[in-house]
């Protein structure tokens, strides 16, 4: 149970003062009731909660799956691109949501967002051995199994690292898996850069056993936190 005015206010319809007023102007009801305080508690998930005449969706834990088109920036604002946030719509952009796993902009593929940190930890990192798929195309022809061998490229703060054992699927001379458990800064075209090629496409395609299944470019829909520890 929570105090209406504070389920709303999470959900960014107003400060806890607009929502008072909103109330009192008789503008919020609960179960078909008008609202007469701020101070009602609910129960989100059994009570209908009612704005200007419009259902509240209201999740203490969200996590959607977006397939992100290329082009888009991995973060809530930029002064030059798109944002994956530009994806965001109604009623999800009303959470608080962080990106759980970013992904460069020339990258496409799956992409999941949450307003829940412990969810967010859950998935990112590394000691939950969650594994991170990337379908690789690459210049050159490669034998990506050199990249089971230990390496050292540079992280994000450009310090060096040794990224954990991956597992790799070849599919021909250009194309393969790679599947990582981290997510260190180019990790992917840092590890591939290490042995004189280029990645010139990146997708990724699945989280632990959640996979981008035949979602289109540019869609997002809700998924469930079991669905990654499978
Ligand atoms: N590795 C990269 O190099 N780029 C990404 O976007 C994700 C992983």
């Amino acid at each position: 149970m929570l105090r209406i005015d504070k389920m709303l206010s999470n959900l960014k319809y107003g400060s806890r003062k607009e929502i008072d007023k909103a109330i009192r102007e008789k503008r919020v009801e609960i179960n078909g009731k008008v609202c007469k305080s701020a101070k009602v508690k609910v129960d989100p998930k059994k009570d209908e909660v009612m704005f200007d005449g419009e259902v509240v969706y209201y999740e203490e834990s969200i996590l959607l799956m977006l397939n992100k088109p290329k082009g888009y920036v991995s973060a809530n604002h930029d002064d030059l691109h798109p944002t994956v946030f530009d994806f965001v719509y109604d009623p999800y952009h009303r959470f608080d949501l962080k990106i759980a796993g970013r992904l460069d902009i020339d990258t496409e593929g799956l992409l999941l967002l949450t307003n829940d940190g412990q969810m967010l930890h859950e998935i990112i990192h590394p000691s939950k051995n969650v594994y991170k798929e990337y379908y690789v195309t690459v210049d050159q022809p490669f034998d990506p199994s050199v990249l089971l061998d230990e390496m050292v490229i540079m992280d994000g703060n450009n310090a060096p690292y040794t990224p954990m054992k991956p597992e790799v699927e070849v599919v021909d001379d250009l194309h393969f898996y790679l599947r990582i458990k981290e997510g260190k800064f180019h990790q992917v075209k840092r590890m591939v850069a290490h042995y004189g090629r280029e990645v010139i496409a990146l997708k990724r395609t699945k989280i632990g056993d959640l996979s981008l299944g035949d979602l289109p470019l540019g869609e997002m829909v809700e998924v469930d936190i079991e669905q990654i520890k499978g």
